[in-house]
């Protein structure tokens, strides 16, 4: 398998990613006692995308957890802030933690924080982006096919009537290598395809620049002349179907998203978003754990990861890479309820009750 990532080129060879934890898991919990193991830092990158703090920081915490139950986490939020998050190194740094778990807000800026933890010969994991600098292992989803799934079901949305229609792009950060895949996996699959009216690149991946862009397409290009939006994820989702409200636009046209958040998959339901990825929230923080604990214990990773990342300096890393699924209102069930990521009774609040017995999902 091989994907690009701001040039630098990620070879995975997939082996059982089950069998690799589970042998992890064998080896853990010689740490007894709460605080008296390894401690590991855990630097989220913001409080917008719900994720972070709603998914990836329990899951973390309790994998964690239960691989070595003597470990202590230490968690801080960057709130969109490169600067907070530099800080926030250096105090991971000073209080001793024995490993970090990074989600870069920014991959480069954060290039020379991440030396300096090797230096103080504490070992950084980047949790699902690809932070720059000597980093122990990586752990995230292919992120091309994230872009491919989600212009292919745009197309598929968008039906053959208006082959030649036109799109508006809400891409991500630029700072975050993950953005640059989903485009680059997108327009390899739309570009020819569609006209793309309007492509705007967003900020800290703000809801409210993906409002404010939207509101800007529409007057530009004119309120029905979009045929489909392509939104990077749930929050660019989310700020683009609510200007699309505000200026009166409807039908509304299908956009796409990311995250499987639970405003998105109500709003697949009611028929205001077409679709999302999810990415399933476990196993990657079963993978993150798994790396964490393993690197606080100055063991191997490469024991753990079920492949290798070549990193921008050339490096090779040990690394997990998973798999992400499009999701439409045909399957939910099958993949966010089945998982017990949401039940059908957090989905289904009452204005949605006819949606969702048209969805099946009673
Ligand atoms: C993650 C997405 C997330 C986005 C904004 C990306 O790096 O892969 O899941 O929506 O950041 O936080």
């Amino acid at each position: 398998m091989k994907a690009c990532i701001r040039g630098a080129v990620i070879v995975v060879t997939v082996l059982s990613t089950a069998v690799a934890l589970a042998a992890c898991g064998r080896d853990a919990g010689n740490d007894s006692g709460p605080g008296n193991g390894p401690k590991i830092g855990l630097l989220l990158p913001d409080a917008t995308t719900a994720r972070w703090e709603g998914q990836d920081r329990p899951l973390l915490e309790k994998k964690i957890t239960e691989l070595c139950g003597g470990c202590a986490v230490e968690h801080a939020n960057a709130k969109g802030e490169v600067a907070i998050q530099q800080e926030q190194m250096d105090s991971m740094i000073t209080k001793g933690v024995d490993a970090i778990v990074l989600v870069a807000v920014d991959a480069r800026s954060l290039g020379a924080a991440v030396r300096k933890a090797r230096e103080a010969d504490v070992p950084v994991i980047a949790y699902d982006r690809l932070a720059q600098g000597p980093i122990s292992g990586y752990v995230s989803f292919d992120g091309e096919e994230v872009g491919k799934l989600q212009g292919r079901a745009l197309l598929r949305a968008m039906g053959s009537g208006v082959r030649g229609g036109q799109i508006v792009m809400m891409n991500g950060d630029p700072s975050d290598p993950n953005a640059v895949s989903f485009k680059k996996g997108a327009l390899s699959v739309l570009r020819g395809r569609v006209k793309i009216g309007k492509a705007y690149d967003t900020l800290q991946w703000s809801t409210e620049t993906a409002n404010m862009n939207m509101s800007g397409a529409i007057s530009a290009l004119g309120a029905g002349r979009i045929d489909g939006v392509y939104a990077a994820n749930d929050g660019l989702a989310a700020g683009s179907i609510s200007a699309l409200k505000a200026n009166k636009v409807s039908p509304l046209p299908p956009v796409t998203g990311q995250d499987a958040e639970l405003g998105a998959v109500r709003r697949i339901v009611g028929g205001d978003q077409y679709m999302t990825v999810y990415k399933p929230f476990a196993p990657e923080a079963s993978a993150g754990a798994a790396l964490a604990v393993a690197a606080a214990r100055r063991e191997r990773l490469d024991r753990v990861a079920t492949g290798q990342v070549s990193t921008r300096d050339g490096k090779t890393v040990p690394a997990v890479l998973l798999t992400p699924v499009s999701v439409t209102a045909g399957n939910i069930k099958d993949t966010v309820v089945k998982d017990g990521v949401y039940t059908i009774r957090q989905i289904c609040t009452p204005p949605l009750g006819a949606a969702c017995s048209r969805a099946q999902l009673t």
